[in-house]
């Protein structure tokens, strides 16, 4: 009894990451890091310049993540801050909820858990996979979110992406086209100059694992917490050794 159960729990655990790994879209790895700080420096420079437009991060403030990353307050006023000029203020965006919807037809999300909603590696899926598709109002589409209705707004660093097309039978015995994967036909002509050399690869790994860090600020400081946790515990496993040397020396 207790074997069939078991055997049933594991067959749901494989059956649920088979599911979650279909839904990552483009297929890519994808695990968070957060233990280099430059990188992590990276990565809000491109939110704050790419994303901090239209997604508001409410639940972030710039001096927090400048003490957390390690960003001195003046050139967190000079390169990270653009709405507002106070660091204690956190990421919120003029652009209005109404036009949003005027614009996008629906209004970006707040970003600051999104991390943590989604998983590192469906929004890592999701940075990589745009791709261009007439019929949409933006001109692309997406892999991992079916008609998003967000532009590819990385396009400058990227360049576009194609999808390149295989044709299967259906359950029908019609022949269905099917994305089979994408390919990049305009790579970027003027990537900016902090950009030139990275790939986008790196760009988009640097920018997720901020939004990580964003996601649960706290991950940071647990980390050089667990260090000196380990210390600690391995500190007294010595004095307990030496402890019990002494005790059963008389017993011996
Ligand atoms: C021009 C405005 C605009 C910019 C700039 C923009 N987005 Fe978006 N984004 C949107 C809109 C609109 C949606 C809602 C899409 C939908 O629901 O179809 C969206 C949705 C998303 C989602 C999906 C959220 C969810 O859980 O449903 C993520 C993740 C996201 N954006 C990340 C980013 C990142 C990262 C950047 C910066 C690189 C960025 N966005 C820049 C407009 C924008």
């Amino acid at each position: 009894m207790m074997m069939r159960s078991f055997l049933i729990i594991i067959l749901l655990l494989t059956g649920a990451s088979v599911l979650a790994a279909e839904e990552a879209g483009a297929g890519h790895e994808f695990t968070a890091d957060l233990s280099d700080q430059a990188a992590l420096q990276r990565g809000a420079r491109t939110f704050v310049n790419y994303c901090l437009s239209c997604h508001s991060a409410a639940y972030m403030r710039f001096n927090r993540m400048g003490k957390d990353l390690g960003i001195p307050d003046v050139v967190l006023l000079e390169n990270f801050m653009f709405g507002t000029d106070k660091v204690g203020n956190t990421m919120t965006i003029s652009l209005m909820k109404d036009d949003a919807v005027r614009y996008f037809g629906v209004a970006p999300p707040d970003l600051s858990v999104t991390a943590r909603a989604r998983g590192a590696e469906w929004l890592y899926n999701y940075l990589m996979s745009f791709y261009l598709d007439p019929a949409k109002p933006t001109g692309v589409n997406n892999l991992t979110f079916k008609d998003v209705a967000m532009p590819h707004v990385l396009w400058e660093l990227q360049g576009f992406q194609q999808a390149i097309y295989v044709e299967e039978t259906g359950i029908d015995g019609l022949p269905v086209k099917k994305i089979d994967h994408l390919e990049l036909i305009a790579p970027p002509k003027n990537k900016p100059a902090a950009y030139q050399n990275e790939t986008y690869e790196q760009t988009v790994s640097d920018l997720v694992n901020f939004m990580v860090y964003m996601g649960e600020p706290i991950k940071l400081q647990r980390y050089s917490f667990g260090v000196w946790v380990i210390f600690y515990l391995v500190f007294f496993l010595i004095i307990t050794y030496f402890l019990k040397k002494e005790y059963w020396k008389d017993v011996h």
